[in-house]
Formats: C-alpha cells, sequence, structure tokens
C-alpha cells in the first residue's frame, strides 16, 4: 500500500511544487491564506487548505482543525516543507511518528528558523540539508536522511541559498520514494 501524503508550507512552496510534480500529494494545507504555496497547489490541480492560527481561539483548537482534515483524508505521512509554525502537542499526539520536515542545514549544526542565514554568517566551509522525523524540539528528531552542500570560495548568499535549495529539491524526492510514497 502507497502512503498517502500531505504536505504543509508556509510560504513560496517551491519544495511542494518539487514534491507534487512527482507524486500523488492529497493536500497541501498552509497556515496563510496568501502564501504563494496556495496558488502554486491551484495550478497543479492539489486541494488546498489554508487557515491561520489567528482565527483560532488557541493553537490547540487550530491543531485540532488540522488533525481533522488529516483523518478525513486518511493521511499516512505529513511533509512539512518550509512550514514555519512548531509542531504543538494536540498535532504531535495524532500524528508523532508520521510526520517528517526538511530542514536547510546539517543538524544538529544550525537549528531554527534561519538555517541558511545562521551557516552563512557562522562562515563555515559547508552545510547540507536534512529531513527528520518531527518531534517536541526544534529540529531535534531523528535523522532521516541527510546530504552536505558546500559553502564555495566565490558564494554570495544567493548562489548558497540557491545551491541550498537544489540540493533540497533532490534529498525530498528521495526519500519519499524510500518511505513507500506514491508517484505520479
Ligand atoms: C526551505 O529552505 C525549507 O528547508 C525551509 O523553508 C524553506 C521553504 O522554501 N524549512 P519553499 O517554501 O519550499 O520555497
Amino acid at each position: 500500500m502507497t502512503k498517502k501524503i500531505a504536505v504543509f508550507a508556509s510560504g513560496s512552496g517551491s519544495n511542494f511544487q518539487v514534491i507534487a510534480e512527482s507524486f500523488e500529494v492529497e493536500f497541501l494545507f498552509s497556515d496563510h491564506r496568501d502564501a504563494y504555496v496556495v496558488e502554486r497547489a491551484q495550478n497543479l490541480n492539489v486541494p488546498a487548505y489554508a487557515f491561520e492560527l489567528k482565527e483560532f481561539d488557541n493553537k490547540a483548537d487550530y491543531e485540532e482543525a488540522i488533525v481533522d482534515l488529516l483523518e478525513e483524508h486518511q493521511i499516512d505521512l505529513v511533509c512539512l516543507a518550509g512550514y514555519m509554525k512548531i509542531v504543538g502537542p494536540t498535532l504531535l499526539a495524532a500524528y508523532e511518528g508520521r510526520i517528517i520536515n526538511i530542514h536547510p542545514a546539517y543538524l544538529p549544526e544550525f537549528p531554527g528558523a534561519h538555517g541558511i542565514q545562521d551557516t552563512w554568517e557562522a562562515g563555515v566551509s559547508q552545510s547540507g540539508v536534512t529531513i527528520h522525523w518531527v518531534d517536541s524540539g526544534v529540529d531535534t528528531g531523528q535523522i532521516i536522511k541527510q546530504v552536505r552542500v558546500p559553502r564555495l570560495p566565490d558564494d554570495c548568499l544567493e548562489s548558497f541559498e540557491a545551491r541550498i535549495h537544489e540540493a533540497e529539491y533532490a534529498l525530498y524526492p528521495q526519500v519519499l520514494k524510500e518511505l513507500g510514497v506514491g508517484r505520479k
């Protein structure tokens, strides 16, 4: 049985696009109604749901609404791809062990929301990309697969960032394939 996936994203959604071009995505969820990723989903004919934390009384209610969607669609695996919220106890209680995340650095190096910027500012000669299971910490869950990405002498932040993203676009599909997600 192939796994049914949902992708969660908050912004541009270039990783979502790469995933949706090769794999069956049951739906996209965005925590920002006006995020560009919602438009990408429409263009790719992937059902999109978008609602915002501020529309709920608290994070538990917000995550309860997400869990309802996941259960309704019988989702086996949640793929975070630029979802900029910490997964809280409500979503984790329902789906721990079934949520993965992509991080634009070589964990445990440079966790947090600004992995690329932090790596750049640290001046290290190499960084990377990591896909890991999500637990209650910030980028602390068990690593599934990671790849090194060099910082080259001629790099500026933009060229370095572009190389990190290229590595992401290669790594996410590899991991999904290994986890048994249905290809298009
Ligand atoms: C990616 O670099 C991802 O690793 C990070 O957020 C970024 C999302 O980019 N968590 P996009 O929305 O997929 O273009």
